[in-house]
């Protein structure tokens, strides 16, 4: 039986017996409204630990002003139900006054530099921060060994690993694979913002980012790559964010330069924000 937890003395208390007993333990935070790929991570990090944790909190400072933060889908039963099935031992349920005992506006920061102020970082100012500052303080209260995080958000996951290098957290990041729907669309809690009509098309991002990698991998200046690919998503009806080709550590490569790559797009269907990336 999953149990949750809401006082922080509370999950101190029984990640301190686990340790007592020898026992590893991991971590997946979530903002709730779990899917498929959420449950994939906590299989994930069951496979290198001993115990699960998983939070569920909504992180009002990783929303910009305009965004979703009082709309964010909250579906705690089911959340509950789905972290049980997938082998998660404690949910933990921390409150906005708990996550931020002095409040909001004179909540102590964290901010990564770097990796964060590009793409997603120059569409929403701040995201990362509130990110930062509130992976920071779960991994505080929880203490995990490992922690996973989704590769969907591709550049979440390289802000994390900055972080945990920088700020020396002896915790192990394991990167998720994107859990897709039979159409390809990644999931996330935000397809449910699609209407009927948007839905189907959502699906055009993983197209336009297979032929991202074909035509990168068939010798096509990236800026083509580029064009081509905001091109495609426009005529599908998108407003195009990005549509970039990458190197893994999110610098711009040169034309014709070996090695890995990955292809990211961001990119609104009527009021809903996808994002979504490619790993070559
Ligand atoms: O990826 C998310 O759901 C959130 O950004 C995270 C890591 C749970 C922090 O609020």
């Amino acid at each position: 039986m999953i149990e949750t937890i809401t006082e922080l003395a509370a999950l101190r208390e029984r990640v301190r017996g686990w340790r007592r007993d020898g026992l590893r333990v991991g971590f997946v935070p979530t903002m709730g409204n779990l899917h498929a790929g959420h449950y994939s991570l906590v299989m994930l990090a069951r496979q290198y630990a001993d115990r699960v944790v998983s939070s569920v909190f909504v992180n009002p400072t990783q929303f910009g002003p305009n965004e979703d933060f009082t709309r964010y889908p909250r579906t705690p039963d089911a959340d509950t139900a789905g972290l049980e099935g997938a082998g998660c031992d404690v949910l933990w349920l921390p409150t906005v006054e708990s996550m931020y005992p002095f409040g909001v506006e004179l909540a102590s920061r964290i901010r990564v530099p770097g990796v964060s102020a590009v793409l997603e970082g120059e569409c929403r100012p701040g995201h990362f921060d509130g990110v930062c500052t509130v992976v920071s303080r779960l991994f505080n209260q929880v203490q995990p060994d490992v922690a996973a995080f989704g590769k969907k958000d591709y550049q979440q996951l390289a802000v994390i690993r900055q972080l945990v290098a920088d700020l020396q957290f002896p915790i192990e990041i394991l990167g998720g694979g994107i859990v897709r729907e039979a159409d390809g669309l990644a999931m996330s809690s935000r397809n449910q913002y699609l209407g009927a009509d948007d839905r189907p098309r959502a699906a055009t991002i993983h197209r336009v980012l297979r032929d991202m990698r074909e035509a990168h991998l068939a010798g096509a200046p990236r800026a083509v790559v580029q064009a081509q690919a905001a091109e495609q998503l426009r005529q599908a009806g998108f407003v195009v964010d990005y549509a970039t080709l990458r190197r893994p550590d999110l610098s711009e490569p040169l034309d014709g330069e070996a090695g890995p790559k990955v292809a990211l797009v961001a990119a609104r269907l009527g009021t809903t924000r996808l994002i979504d990336n490619l790993e070559f």
